[in-house]
């Protein structure tokens, strides 16, 4: 099974009424609590329909953006890596999410410069290397201290660029299968995905970049039906799932969750 699509495990968290308070780039209208919460939960369910286990933390209200809770860390096969958000409002949550895979993982690191940012939203996992997109949120010193953390566990990292505006560089691709990429023509035309397959979104749907494979589905924010009928002619099984509300927030099938395989 390959470690960058098929998982054990997800972790997700509720999210919490203070959700109306959460951080955007341009202000769409105020998310809907009860019809995010009924997303979040087909989400979950899907998650569940693939046979992980899903641990379903408990709403943070004090943290407005922490249904993300992608953005808290880093899940390899041999450990985990906490991250050091660069929203000062996102900073307490990658403390909340540490004891959370301490349970789970043998080993636990954690990215600490005082000048060192990074979110797990601008980091693509694949096979072969790890992608981190520099970012309004990720700077160079949280991607130098990443890759100082993981290459012990024999991952090298690649520094990207995330496209001018993008809030992560996830926002705009993500992995199929251990070759193939989902991408917005904008990023791919940067060449960062030289040498993967590049499936890229149908224009005017760059919003369905942020999909997630998860196992033997691929989950796909409601809409797209272009880009959704693309990724079914690849020969993937999708699922759809609302995401209205999150996308106000800039958020998306990524965000939603930590998705691993821990090692004891
Ligand atoms: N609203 C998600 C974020 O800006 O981090």
């Amino acid at each position: 099974m390959s470690f960058s699509t098929h998982f054990s495990h997800a972790i997700t968290r509720r999210p919490a009424a203070s959700i109306i308070a959460g951080l955007r780039a341009v202000d769409t209208g105020t998310p809907d609590l009860a019809l995010m919460q009924a997303h979040h939960a087909a989400y979950v369910a899907t998650l569940r329909e693939t046979g992980a286990t899903v641990v379903e933390l408990g709403p943070l209200e004090a943290f407005p953006d922490s249904v993300f809770v992608e953005d808290t860390a880093l899940c390899l096969p041999q450990g985990a890596v906490i991250m050091r958000p660069g929203a000062p409002s996102r900073l307490g949550e990658a403390t909340e999410m540490a004891p959370h895979l301490a349970a789970l993982y043998g080993q636990v690191v954690a990215i600490s410069g005082a000048d060192s940012y990074i979110e797990g939203g601008d980091i693509l996992v694949t096979e072969r290397e790890i992608l981190v997109g520099r970012s309004a949120r990720t700077n160079a010193a949280g991607i130098a201290e990443l890759t100082r953390l993981v290459a012990p566990w024999g991952h090298p990292v690649r520094e990207v660029h995330t496209p001018p505006g993008v809030l992560h560089f996830k926002t705009d691709c993500s992995l199929l299968d251990t070759d193939t990429v989902l991408s917005t023509t904008r990023l791919s035309a940067s060449g960062c995905f030289d040498g993967y397959r590049v499936i890229d979104v149908a224009e005017g749907e760059e919003a369905a970049a942020n999909s997630i494979r998860f196992n033997d589905l691929v989950l796909v924010p409601a809409g797209f039906p272009r880009t959704r009928d693309a990724i079914i002619a690849a020969g993937f099984t999708v699922r759809e799932i609302g995401n209205s509300e999150c996308a106000k927030l800039d958020g998306g099938m990524s965000c939603l969750s930590l998705r691993f395989t821990p090692k004891p």
